[in-house]
């Protein structure tokens, strides 16, 4: 239906308490990119918020091939959001359950222009003070909604998190505020392990999979906080941004200030995989 005819009631528990989890879904050639990776990671969040799956992998499929079908389009976005459904407003779960609130929409699907891919863009670091299952894609976004506007406000593009609180650890970067970071020095990538304190990114998983079949040295691990501010290149990677230069931090110039020779390289091998694996 248009999407100014969709309607959900006040007391939906997604309206009330953000209690619901979502799905970002790039579409290339009018096929979704990755749709197992986006379907497991979907069930993960959904079995973390303790909430059953409302379909079978093969019911979501149908479901996000008709929404291609009827927007036209070649290359979308899909934004799928399931929530508790609708129920009186008690904090704990209704008892017994109700009918889980589905909504998916499509959007055009808006591929950073050839000027910022060519200028890189901004960023901001703050503390990461979010919870502690970050690996929960929740609708609950409020701390990185707070967190993106930073860089907004300070006319850039994402805010870099750092966690301050686990001293013995030291400092260390998670992701960003709607995207993952990966920290280039001395010709290696370093990307921070998959744990609770970070969504498992699609796009993530891709570059990392294109720096072993490409012989990228890469290393997954903790990365601290000062290895970002002393980092020759930073990127960021999300499902509508792919992979971008970062190219200031905190008004600094990272590196030389310019998108760098790694991000060169994995952008060109990402628009490869995209043309001969996605549109072929
Ligand atoms: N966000 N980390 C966070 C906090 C994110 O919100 C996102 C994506 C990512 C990257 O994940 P993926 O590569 O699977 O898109 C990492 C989406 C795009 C959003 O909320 O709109």
């Amino acid at each position: 239906m248009p999407i100014e005819d969709a309607r959900i009631s006040v007391l939906d528990r997604g309206f009330i308490f953000g209690d619901g989890v979502y799905e970002v879904i790039p579409v290339y050639s009018r096929k979704a990119f990755r749709l197992q990776s986006h379907l497991h990671r979907l069930q993960h969040s959904l079995d973390s918020i303790r909430l059953t799956n409302p379909h079978s992998d093969a019911d979501w499929a149908a479901n996000i091939n008709e929404l291609i079908a009827r927007n036209t389009g070649e290359d979308q976005y899909l934004y799928l959001h399931i929530t508790r459904g609708i129920a009186k407003r008690d904090h704990a779960f209704p008892n017994p359950p109700v009918k889980p609130t589905v909504f998916m929409m499509s959007s055009p699907l808006l591929t950073p222009p050839d000027a910022l891919l060519a200028s890189g863009v901004g960023a901001v670091s703050a503390p990461d003070n979010r919870w502690l299952r970050c690996d929960i894609k929740s609708i609950a976004l409020l701390p990185n909604v707070l967190l993106r506007q930073l860089a907004v406000d300070a006319g850039c593009a994402e805010t870099i998190l750092i966690r301050p609180e686990f001293k013995a650890e030291g400092e260390f970067m998670t992701e960003g505020a709607a995207s993952n970071i990966f920290v280039v020095k001395n010709g290696v990538l370093l990307a921070p392990p998959k744990d609770n304190l970070m969504l498992p990114g699609i796009t993530y998983d891709v570059v990392l999979e294109i720096a072993a079949a490409n012989n990228i040295p890469h290393e997954v691990r903790r990365i601290a906080a000062a290895e970002v501010f002393n980092a020759d290149e930073l990127l960021l990677t999300s499902s509508t941004k792919e992979v971008l230069a970062i190219t200031t931090l905190d008004g600094k110039p990272v590196g030389t200030g310019k998108p760098g020779a790694m991000f060169a390289k994995l952008h060109m091998l990402y628009q490869n995989f995209k043309r001969d694996v996605m549109r072929s």
